[in-house]
């Protein structure tokens, strides 16, 4: 349509905003019809770098981007918000425990919760992408009751496109080809790509990927080390294909997608996870927002225990940010 829609970044002076903004502003996400307004939210400390950013953000000379909000007032940043992308979180420096990391990250999502419920547009779809992820959206909706929980999400396709493109190179196909990974559980290190159903070119992944085996000492790790590694290689963590996988994430999310992909939704009790926490499952996006957890894979016994573990993990997680909160 021609009403712009606002979409609300947070963090937009840091490095993943550095390569979001652009994708935004040109249309990548909602394509090259929709007009759209960007409501950007930083610190005070950072409001310098954030007008740089702003200026290259016109400098873009985008014809899609109209209206271009900054500021550090939360308030005015989520005002009649369609789209809010949570990317302004704490940093975890070395040697912090995730106590410490929850201590500081808690008092900001449940802040900003309440200011959303009032201000934003009544049908606002939220992802959370800055860390602990998962948990950040639990305290989110526990903060906000008066915004349906299945309207905030938290980002783990990143970790299911590093899986995809992982079976893409073992089995020397396109992505396109690749279907049935799935990424369970929690942003983090417990979380289980699960290669058991993969597919590429409609023929099983898991001997390409060196059997069950490889899969569990090598495959499994690598996936869930692929962050560390970025960051020990490139001195900075992911910020590209973070920003890729927040486009499409949103584009599954609230446009619709024929291919099953991993999202991090409120927990149904679905295999056994139970209510309460923000869990990363195989999803179905009917599109506009609608999306079904799918129900009825099996769970083996190799799958069971990594399953088990981080959603153990997301339970402790929760218990320590309710903790934090009261
Ligand atoms: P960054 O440190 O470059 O940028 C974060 C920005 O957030 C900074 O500019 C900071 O000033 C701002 N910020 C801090 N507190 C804020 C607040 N209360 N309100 C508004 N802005 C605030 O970090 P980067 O690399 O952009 O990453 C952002 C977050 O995303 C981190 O928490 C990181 O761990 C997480 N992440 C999550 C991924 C996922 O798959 N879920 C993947 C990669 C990163």
């Amino acid at each position: 349509s021609d009403k712009p829609l606002t979409i609300t970044v947070t963090g937009a002076a840091g490095q993943i905003s550095y390569s979001l903004l652009p994708l935004l502003a040109t249309g990548k996400l909602f394509g090259r019809s929709q007009p759209v307004n960007l409501h950007l939210l930083e610190i005070p400390p950072a409001m310098s770098a954030l007008n740089g950013v702003v200026m290259e953000l016109q400098d873009l000379a985008s014809p899609l981007l109209r209206n271009i909000v900054q500021t550090s007032d939360p308030t005015v940043a989520f005002r009649d918000a369609d789209v809010i992308i949570l990317v302004g979180a704490f940093p975890r420096r070395k040697g912090m425990a995730r106590r410490d990391l929850l201590s500081k990250n808690v008092p900001i999502f449940t802040g900003h919760a309440q200011i959303m419920a009032d201000v934003a547009s009544s049908d606002v779809h939220i992802l959370v992408v800055g860390n602990p992820a998962n948990t950040n959206a639990m305290i989110l909706s526990r903060a906000a009751p008066s915004i349906p929980s299945r309207n905030i999400t938290a980002l783990t396709r990143l970790d299911h496109n590093r899986s995809c493109s992982l079976v893409a190179r073992k089995c020397h196909v396109t992505t396109s080809k690749v279907e049935g990974v799935v990424m369970w559980g929690n942003h983090s290190a417990t979380q289980y790509p699960d290669f058991t159903r993969a597919t590429a070119g409609g023929k099983p992944a898991i001997h390409a990927m060196g059997g069950e085996e490889t899969v569990a000492s090598e495959v499994i790790p690598f996936i869930q080390k692929r962050g560390a590694s970025v960051i020990e290689a490139r001195g900075a963590s992911s910020a590209m294909s973070a920003a890729q996988a927040i486009i499409d994430h949103l584009q599954s999310w609230l446009i619709g997608d024929d291919r099953i992909v991993s999202m991090a939704v409120p927990s149904d009790g679905s295999y056994g996870v139970k209510e309460g926490v923000w869990f990363s499952f195989p999803v179905r996006c009917l599109g506009s927002g609608e999306y079904e957890i799918v129900t009825g894979l099996e769970i083996s016994a190799f799958a069971k225990p990594y399953i088990d573990a981080t959603a153990d993990e997301l339970f402790a997680e929760r218990e320590e940010a309710i903790a934090i909160s009261q």
